[in-house]
């Protein structure tokens, strides 16, 4: 999807202009070019790379990293792949030949961007990952990874559903988009936890690409064909978790009752689910990267020395205390 640069004008005048194109452009006196003249107030233009914004989760990283770039006075040059890793790969190559001053990318898949990571340091941008690892050398390849821990998050997901079981559940696992770096590490976090129990069985395993609308369908599918053996659901978003609940629903069965579902994000219809008792519990995948993306952008200007990743802490949402969250979940 387009997005252009335009230097020079502030975001309250420009956004009806650019608003058709996905602009995002800040005010001109933020954050300014060390290299420019005192007062020059040359503006800094960040590309940013986004998978896509199908999910509330991704919306909100979306607006994160824009508010984010609005308050610093960055130029944002924000491409959205669609979901699609050959249009992230020309989106990537865009930004490279706009010469913008660094790169935030969420890397949809892990393996898929190695020939650009080289492009970019050819070209002498930093490229600061965000959400989602890939392959290469911190430090080298790309500048530091800003993540959540997701074996971690699988594991939380998986204790949780250990103790709530008694360590005996027939298992089905709804897991997001293939050869990303979140479906890789909750999948591996949460069968390390289960494998200690041996009452504790996976018996299917589908990928809803982290979508409520495919999260639904493939629970409709492994109903169709298992019945109504399972009694646990592992969700690796929220959203399918949704998903999935309907499809239960749909077919009969109590979600919190004859199905525990737990699930990863933290988003305000899980917290809404959690209340009504229908989804057990959710560990938090906080998308708020804008602040610390842009401190690494400054700590960068200012000839720090990043570290090779940046761990975001999360939060655990079970009935406790979902409903002290919801006003403030995206
Ligand atoms: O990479 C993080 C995952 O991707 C989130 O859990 C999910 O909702 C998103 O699409």
């Amino acid at each position: 999807m387009a997005g252009v640069i335009r230097m020079g004008c502030t975001l309250t005048s420009c956004a009806p202009l650019f608003a058709a194109v996905f602009l995002f452009v800040s005010a001109i006196d933020g954050m300014p070019d060390a290299d420019a003249p005192p007062g020059a107030g040359k503006m800094i233009r960040v590309g940013f790379s986004q998978t896509d914004n199908l999910n509330p989760w991704r919306v909100a990283e979306t607006n994160s990293i824009r508010k984010e770039a609005e308050g610093r006075g960055c130029a944002l040059l924000y491409r959205d792949a669609g979901a699609s890793v050959q249009r992230q790969i020309e989106d990537l190559a865009f930004l490279i030949s706009q010469k913008v001053d660094y790169i935030i990318l969420v890397p949809r898949e892990f393996d898929a961007f190695g020939p650009q990571l080289q492009a970019a340091r050819r070209a002498g941008i930093p490229v600061i990952l965000i959400d989602r690892g890939a392959e290469g050398t911190p430090g080298l390849d790309y500048v530091t990874l800003i993540a959540s821990n997701f074996i971690q998050e699988g594991e939380r997901a998986a204790e949780w559903l250990v103790q709530k079981t008694a360590g005996s559940a027939t298992i089905v696992e709804l897991s997001g988009t293939v050869d990303s770096t979140p479906v890789i590490d909750r999948a591996k976090g949460f069968r390390e936890v289960i494998s200690r129990y041996p009452r504790m069985k996976i018996v299917a395993s589908e990928s809803g690409d982290f979508l409520r609308t495919q999260g639904q369908k493939a629970m409709e599918g492994i109903i169709l064909r298992a019945g109504r053996s399972m009694t646990a659901v592992f969700a690796h978003n929220d959203e399918m978790a949704i998903g999935a609940i309907q499809a239960l629903k749909a077919a009969g069965m109590v979600p919190g009752r004859d199905v525990i579902l737990v699930s990863i994000d933290g988003e305000r219809d899980a917290l809404k689910a959690i209340v009504a008792g229908e989804l057990g519990a959710s560990i938090e995948c906080n998308p708020r990267f804008g602040p610390k993306a842009f401190d690494v952008i400054e700590a960068l200007r200012r000839g720090e020395e990043i570290p090779e990743s940046i761990v975001i802490p999360d939060h655990f949402f079970d009935k406790q205390d979902a409903l002290e969250y919801i006003d403030k979940a995206f």
